[in-house]
């Protein structure tokens, strides 16, 4: 049996996440800002140094898969934060975490990033630049800035729509170069990500209300249903397992649907 982190998970995706994987038998070790083994802010740098010392300490040195599923939404007023969380944790977070990772006979990652980074119209490629070049006092000034100068009737239905998507997409870019590198790919450290849809957590009821119908929501849902946390949960344990070996880079859509019926001729 494993021993695996996972932030996020007092809630949502990340709570199914741990459960599953505590199911299986493994040692989880939860990461989140409330009730959790590791109480840490992954929106700053000190939170996520600290959560690294502690996850070190708490497996051992030897860490056999991380998933990083903490995350706030587009309904966060301040866009900086959302960068900071969304894209600067979970990179910092496996950053630090990458040699615990590579110790183990079979070393796995997985991140959340989103459908929003290929749905949402909106995604500010400066900012996704700055998120890439890893500055982040940059990236949150400009994502302030951007929000400002954005129309009203766009920041009053989703305050942080364009932060929230450009993090995402800036976080499956991340992934997409990482993977590949000798210090993941020939260690045999596998890093993967999960876009997700709509999945019915508190931080989707804190955007849509909780009057929700698949047949009149803002995207197409074409199996006419939401997303459960335990769907993403079933996504992250497969990414997880030595087993899938095979498998670096992938950024894999749990959506029901909607990007491709948004995008059918995307790959
Ligand atoms: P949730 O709100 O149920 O859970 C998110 C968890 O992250 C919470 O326990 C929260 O305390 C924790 N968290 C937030 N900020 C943190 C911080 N600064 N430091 C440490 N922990 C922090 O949300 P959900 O839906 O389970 O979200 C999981 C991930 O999925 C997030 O990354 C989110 O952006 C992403 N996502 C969610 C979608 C949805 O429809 N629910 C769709 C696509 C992506």
């Amino acid at each position: 049996m494993g021993t695996y982190a996972v932030t996020g998970s007092a809630s949502g995706m990340g709570a199914a996440s741990a459960a599953l994987l505590t199911e299986a038998g493994h040692t989880v070790i939860g990461v989140d800002l409330r009730d959790a083994d590791v109480i840490a802010d992954l929106g700053t740098a000190e939170g996520r140094a600290s959560a690294v010392e502690e996850i070190l300490g708490a497996c051992g040195g030897t860490l056999d898969g991380v998933a990083a599923v903490a995350g706030v939404g587009a309904s966060m007023k301040d866009a900086a934060t959302v960068v900071s969380v969304n894209h600067f944790g979970p990179v910092a977070l496996l950053e630090g975490l990458r040699l615990a990772l590579a110790r183990s006979e079979a070393g796995r990652a997985v991140v959340i990033s989103s459908n929003s980074a290929s749905t949402v119209p909106l995604v500010d490629d400066a900012l996704v630049e700055l998120c890439l070049k890893g500055d982040e006092e940059s990236a949150r000034r400009h994502a302030r800035e951007a929000q400002a100068a954005m129309p009203a009737e766009v920041t009053a239905f989703a305050p942080s729509i364009s932060a929230y998507a450009s993090s995402k997409l800036a976080l499956a870019h991340w992934v997409r170069r990482t993977a590949v590198t000798p210090e993941w790919g020939r260690e045999g450290v596998l890093l993967n990500a999960i876009a997700p849809g709509a999945v019915v957590t508190p931080l989707m009821l804190s955007s849509t209300g909780e009057d929700l119908d698949p047949d009149s929501f803002h995207t197409p849902m074409p199996l006419g249903t939401f997303g459960k946390p335990e769907d993403i949960a079933f996504w992250v344990h497969q990414f997880l397992r030595p087993e899938a070996r095979f498998t670096t880079g992938s950024i894999l859509y749990v959506d029901g649907g909607t990007d491709a019926a948004m995008r059918p001729d995307a790959q």
